[in-house]
């Protein structure tokens, strides 16, 4: 018995000294101290002696027993101190490599033209309003006034998700939205994405923005709604361009126009840009129809108001000369990065 555990001692201390990692070190706990461990086993043996053998066997393999789990863990420090010293090495930085470049995003295009519009009305006391881009067909057509046999309720114009919703093909009905929630006086500006069945080229997207402005109050008329386009058109296009109201059709604007600036290219006299017109159509605009203000719970005897609707893709095409629509949404790194 003496023997075999001096044996084992022996093999055990042998093994230790091979042993270079903590998993290793753990089996061979495991293979010595473990249940059915080789020291474990030996000393269940000792029952089976001579009640006088014994207290002497026990004794020593008492001392085998701690002696060896000592050497476990000295090597136990020994090796974690290994792997921290390994860790350390491989994770050493290095200060004097060049620093990673963070990518600092910017605004899009239509986000910059957009909140210069914003800041304009807002400093005009217009508040902006939104409202949601799947939208009823009452509030995008009925309530604006559009006739059942208007071509522009027609499938092949608008996207229905089901015979009452809709993606809304313009910013208009956060009017009717915004007159049925709130009280007159209304001044409000709403920008936001719109929908129609375009073919995509260089001047159509089946998606695009609009911002729509309503004022309703006591006594407005078309001279207000002229000034504040006069006002509007030069912060965004320069003091100098001259602008002109042609008679339109719009189903909840009554009377209607259509707005044009002098072409911003060359002053008006006419280039290849405005087609040799001098004028630029820019934005739809109106009294507001009573036909919607009744719709809406407004006494039209009292109140009357203008709206108006631009579009903001040609704005900002116009502003940076932009000549295709469809660099707006293909987020091209190159394209964005122009406007930083
Ligand atoms: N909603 C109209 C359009 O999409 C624009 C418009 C808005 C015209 C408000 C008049 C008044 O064409």
């Amino acid at each position: 018995m003496q023997n075999e555990l001096k044996l084992i001692k022996n093999v055990a201390e042998n093994e230790l000294e091979n042993i270079s990692t903590l998993f290793e070190l753990e089996n061979f706990r495991i293979k010595f101290f473990g249940k059915n461990g080789k020291l474990t086993l030996i000393l269940k043996k000792i029952s089976s002696y001579e009640e006088s053998e014994r207290p002497q066997l026990g004794k020593v393999a008492n001392l085998i027993k701690a002696d060896i789990r000592k050497k476990i863990e000295e090597h136990k420090i020994e090796l974690e101190k290994k792997e921290i010293d390994k860790k350390m090495l491989s994770e050493k930085i290095d200060i004097t490599i060049p620093g990673k470049r963070k990518l600092i995003a910017s605004k899009h295009p239509l986000t910059i033209i957009l909140d210069e519009i914003k800041n304009i009305f807002l400093n005009m006391n217009f508040s902006v309003e939104e409202g949601p881009e799947i939208e009823y067909t009452e509030y995008n057509f009925d309530f604006l006034n559009t006739p059942k046999n208007h071509p522009s309720r027609d499938l092949t114009d608008t996207f229905y998700i089901d015979k009452n919703i809709l993606l809304r093909t313009q910013t208009s009905p956060v009017q009717v939205r915004t007159m049925l929630s709130q009280k007159p006086p209304i001044k409000m500006i709403s920008p936001g994405r719109v929908f129609r069945r375009d073919e995509v080229d260089a001047s159509h997207s089946p998606v695009f923005h609009q911002v729509e402005g309503l004022v309703i109050d006591k006594g407005i008329t078309m001279a207000n709604l002229k000034y504040t386009m006069e006002i509007i058109l030069k912060k965004i296009y320069g003091e100098n361009i001259k602008i002109r109201f042609r008679p339109h059709y719009f189903p909840f604007t009554e009377p209607s126009a259509e707005v044009d600036i002098t072409c911003f290219k060359c002053g008006g006299i006419g280039c290849r840009f405005c087609k040799d017109e001098g004028w630029i159509e820019i934005l739809g605009a109106g009294m507001v129809h009573p036909n919607v203000l009744k719709n809406c719970k407004i006494d039209y005897n009292v109140y009357s108001g203008f709206a108006f609707g631009l579009g903001l893709e040609r704005i900002v095409m116009f502003r940076y000369g932009i000549d295709d629509i469809r660099l707006f949404y293909e987020n091209d790194i190159k394209f964005l990065e122009q406007f930083k």
